[in-house]
């Protein structure tokens, strides 16, 4: 059973939620401390998987709760709940929480993101993943990027967009740049999850620095086995997805860090491919021999597949956690509660279409929709707007091909 631990400092709050959540007594054990203090207290007597903290209290407030909790069971998921008029104390309280909730917040949503919370902490903590991460040190890069930047950065006319594009090309690179303007280097208060604020943050020269120590670092050294075009076309189908990603109807929000994900979520193909290449190898093999797609040859060696691999190190790594969420359960998106259509079901709708499209080639299956796929359109609550989604992704891929044509020539994208 999962521990909660619910802190407010009004106790008819904390009344609220034990009785909002009532129902769920029998799956979650649920505590309740009045105030920061009486919650570390709470803490040291046991472990908990989860605590939920209001912002605005007396004393010691929830975002320094939660750095404490941080810091001494970095384990257990944090989230605080804040009022709309706290803007000032919710970029403090993003840099320590998993997840800022509105207040006041109401039950379903609570639920679910709880339930999504523990999802992700279960998958995290399975022994095959600590194996596989004990293994791995830092995500590979690609010197061709650096030599693109170095290139464009000397240029007469380089602008932001060309920088953003160039990187974006770079599933490593995107995640470090990420990484980087998001570390306590920078002192941010508030997560950056767009690549190209990101790059507006860190300027042309950092992030052609950025580029050279990826390209000093460089751990990526293809086994003879694995295919040499195998990260081009990782890398070019993962931006099919991203661009894919643009045309649905999102958000501004959702939709950036919808791409982010798009653009890095196969990371974890990229870590198999260059830090255990023997059951990369193995598991290619055996989707030839028995036609399954990668991530079920991948679950049946390892226990687990590249999905789950890419989120742990871009967790690891600071990455937003809603980025982090969506790549854990892009092949397998129903075991988590939805809100509506959020970044989690954009990217699994992208990816989807992006097979479905064949513009994404590293999965033989796919390529139409299975009755597997209709049932998790449909739970997801997009079915019916499928075809229309498909549509403007066409049009976009095709913009997309011609403008990739008018300017490398013949070099097409198929
Ligand atoms: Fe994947
Ligand atoms: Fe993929």
């Amino acid at each position: 059973m999962k521990r909660l631990l619910f802190v407010d400092d009004e106790s008819n709050i904390l009344d609220g939620i034990r009785r909002m959540l009532h129902a769920d007594r029998n799956r979650w054990d649920m505590q309740f401390a009045l105030g920061g203090e009486a919650a570390l207290r709470a803490c040291e007597a046991g472990r908990f998987d989860v605590v939920i903290s209001d912002m605005r209290m007396p004393g010691m407030d929830g975002a320094t709760l939660l750095g404490h909790i941080r810091d001494r069971y970095p384990s257990t998921a944090r989230l605080i709940l804040s009022g709309y008029a706290e803007v000032k104390l919710a970029t403090r309280a993003v840099a320590v929480a998993y997840r800022v909730l509105s207040k006041p917040c109401n039950g379903p949503e609570l639920q679910a993101t709880i339930e999504r919370v523990c999802t992700l902490q279960d998958i995290f903590c399975t022994p095959e993943i600590r194996l596989i991460i004990g293994t791995i040190g830092e995500l590979p890069s690609l010197s061709k990027t650096y030599e693109a930047l170095a290139r464009a950065v000397l240029g007469p006319a380089v602008s932001m967009a060309d920088v953003t594009d160039i990187i974006e090309q770079d599933v490593a690179m995107s995640a470090k740049v990420l990484q980087i303007v998001n570390s306590g280097f920078f002192g941010l208060a508030q997560r950056v999850t767009s690549l190209q604020s990101a790059v507006a943050f860190l300027g042309m020269d950092m992030i052609q620095n950025l580029a050279l120590a990826s390209d000093t670092f460089k751990i990526f050294i293809p086994d003879p086995r694995i295919p040499k075009t195998f990260c081009e076309t990782m890398q070019q189908s993962s931006r099919r997805v991203a661009l894919i990603a643009r045309t649905l109807p999102l958000d501004k929000t959702v939709c950036d860090v919808t791409v982010m994900a798009a653009l890095l979520h196969d990371v974890g193909k990229l870590v198999l491919a260059s830090k255990m290449p023997d059951e990369f190898c193995a598991a290619l093999s055996l989707m030839q021999e028995s036609g399954c797609g990668q991530v079920e040859a991948e679950e049946q060696l390892l226990g687990i597949s590249h999905a789950e691999i890419g989120a742990y190190l871009l967790g690891l790594w600071g990455i937003n956690s809603l980025v982090v969420e969506a790549i854990a359960h892009h092949h397998r998106p129903t075991r988590i509660p939805h809100s509506g259509f959020d970044i989690s079901a954009a990217l699994y709708v992208a990816h989807l279409l992006a097979h479905e499209l064949d513009v994404h080639s590293s999965d033989p299956q796919g390529k139409e929709l299975s009755e597997y796929d209709l049932a998790r359109l449909e739970t997801l609550g997009v079915l019916q707007q499928f075809p229309a989604f498909r549509e403007r992704a066409l049009e976009r891929l095709n913009e997309d091909a011609n403008s990739c044509t008018q300017e490398i020539g013949n070099n097409s994208l198929r």
